[in-house]
């Protein structure tokens, strides 16, 4: 028997999961003490059973330590099987020693977090070419197909186009499942906060709807920078598509001003642009 359990920021997924996969729905009772440290208890008996917790990522640092002592404690309690969906990984971006001194937080978080499985959605592999090698039981799903399906129903596009070098993984396989093409453009990143976008001099949008692509918009400038290039262009449309909405100071409202007609992503991290469902695709990894 499996029981699914939802963590805070994504208990509706996790209630779609387990009536997906028909499964027990649970939740835990999470407190704080009036010193700040965590009080966790299960309300449901998790003995020679399957446990799958759901959490995605995004404001990780709370999550992360929930996390930690629930699946220590499932163990403790005599759960069968632990398995971590985590729709959004949270650190993946920190994959290298930038600076000497720095913390390589990815590989940190892949110790703190063992679980027989790790399920999540398109996590920004960078330098590390393969989420194994961060965590070793955790499988990636993809949602490009998902995207695909999504812009193929309710966008009428003629051309897809990756803000910057990483991007190729979404662009181009989006963009063959929707039979168009991709143009993959490059990004300076100089701070958190700025970026800039450079287009090839004889590159012309004019007159054509344009979807940009990523896998996540956080701050929102990477997509920002891609949409005004776009616009100078002279696109028709631009819309925006990202697979991890994390809407940072207001990133999806910053773009909605500048004429970005539509700013969709998946349901990994709850929202209200969060249109597309990736309820399915964890559900088959999880029967
Ligand atoms: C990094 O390269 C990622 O693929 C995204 O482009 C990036 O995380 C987006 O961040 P922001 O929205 O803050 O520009």
């Amino acid at each position: 028997m499996t029981i699914v359990i939802g963590f805070p920021d994504s208990k509706s997924l996790a209630k779609k999961i387990a009536k997906q996969i028909k499964a027990k729905y649970s939740e835990l009772e999470i407190k704080k003490f009036p010193d700040n440290e965590t009080y966790i208890r299960f309300k449901i008996n998790v003995k020679g059973k399957d446990v799958v917790f759901v959490q995605s990522l995004n404001n990780p640092n709370e999550k992360i330590m929930n996390l930690i002592f629930a699946n220590e404690t499932a163990k403790d309690l005599g759960a069968k099987r632990i398995i971590l969906v985590a729709p959004y990984l949270a650190y993946m971006r920190q994959d290298k020693r930038f600076k000497p001194g720095e913390c390589i937080s990815s590989n940190i978080l892949g110790k703190l977090l063992k679980f027989d499985k790790i399920i999540t959605i398109d996590p920004h592999l960078h330098r590390h070419k393969n989420l194994k090698k961060v965590f070793s039981h955790a499988v990636s799903l993809s949602s490009n197909k998902l995207i695909a399906d999504y812009i193929k129903k309710n966008l009428k596009s003629s051309l897809i186009i990756g803000p910057d070098s990483e991007s190729y993984q979404w662009a181009e396989e989006i963009a063959k499942y929707v039979k168009s093409h991709a143009i993959i453009l490059k990004k300076v990143r100089f701070t958190s906060k700025k970026v800039k976008i450079k287009v090839k001099n004889n590159l012309s949008l004019k007159n054509k709807d344009v979807v940009i692509v990523d896998d996540i918009i956080s701050t929102g400038h990477t997509m920002i920078e891609a949409a005004k290039q776009a616009k100078k262009l002279k696109a028709k449309n631009v819309y925006c598509i990202a697979v991890h909405g994390l809407n940072i100071e207001n990133a999806f409202i910053k773009l909605k001003k500048l004429g970005v007609k539509k700013i969709v992503t998946t349901n990994t991290i709850a929202s209200k642009n969060g249109l597309i469902d990736i309820t399915k695709l964890i559900a088959k990894e999880l029967i």
